[in-house]
């Protein structure tokens, strides 16, 4: 089984003074490793300074999001390549607070993740439902449309992860059950494998939303659960690093 991955989201989160967090997990992690592969996304501004206060360690460093293009005329966008020269090794793409405040559409969430893999970056491609497409009984099919439009041809073995992010439980408190998030997975593993064959079969499917140190065992240990994205319990070292252990 290859080691879950644990990935932390800023968002637009962190000053100078918060790179200290970071630099708790990492210590922690030096002191006692864990057996899961350990990844922080700060904003963009932090990223040159995180990669100093990290370097050597078990933490990798990720961006949010990245421009489809290497370079260019696009006022205040990050290509994957200026991610990847930062520092960072993987990069979000089409995290739900992105689709929905900029637009961002399937098509443009896989020509992202095209130019990750294509700057040397692992891209974590999210999707996920709204409370009414789930009320409305359509969650899995909306989910497994954002795969199919999100994921680029021709993904590599090893190369990218998933995240399912049902939109109504990011930073709300509350997880879906048990249940619906081992539903959610295998749908995806199955869309994940008709869109990307082999590769589709061993990328990891995180689960992401209000995962903190109370629920992350319970949900790490379902089925087609390969680690998790989380928010709001990634700013502080303490509350992450009980999340990494479990
Ligand atoms: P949350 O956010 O853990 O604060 O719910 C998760 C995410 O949006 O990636």
């Amino acid at each position: 089984m290859t080691a879950p991955l644990i990935a932390g989201n800023w968002k637009m989160n962190g000053l100078g003074k918060d790179l200290a967090e970071a630099r708790a997990v990492a210590d922690s992690l030096a002191e006692t490793p864990a057996r899961a592969r350990v990844a922080i996304c700060p904003p963009a501004t932090l990223l040159a300074r995180m990669a100093e206060a990290l370097a050597g360690s078990a933490v990798a460093l990720g961006g949010q999001d990245c421009h489809a293009e290497p370079s260019g005329a696009f006022t205040g966008d990050i290509s994957a390549e200026m991610l990847a020269d930062a520092g960072a090794r993987l990069v979000i793409v089409g995290h739900s607070e992105r689709r929905a405040g900029h637009g961002e559409t399937d098509a443009m969430v896989a020509a992202k993740a095209s130019a990750a893999t294509r700057a040397g970056l692992e891209p974590i491609v999210c999707v996920g439902e709204t409370r009414a497409q789930r009320d409305a009984g359509q969650a899995l099919e909306v989910i497994c449309r954002q795969v199919a439009g999100s994921i680029p041809a021709g993904m590599a073995e090893g190369s990218f992860a998933l995240a399912y992010e049902p939109i109504w439980a990011i930073g709300a408190g509350s997880t879906p059950t048990s249940d619906e998030i081992v539903a959610a997975h295998a749908a995806l593993r199955e869309a994940l494998v008709e869109c990307a064959g082999s590769a589709g079969r061993t990328a990891p499917i995180l689960y992401g939303g209000s995962v903190k140190p109370d629920n992350a065992a319970e949900i790490l240990k379902l089925a087609e659960v390969g680690g998790a994205l989380v928010g709001g319990a990634s700013l502080r070292a303490a509350d992450f690093l009980a999340i990494i252990r479990a």
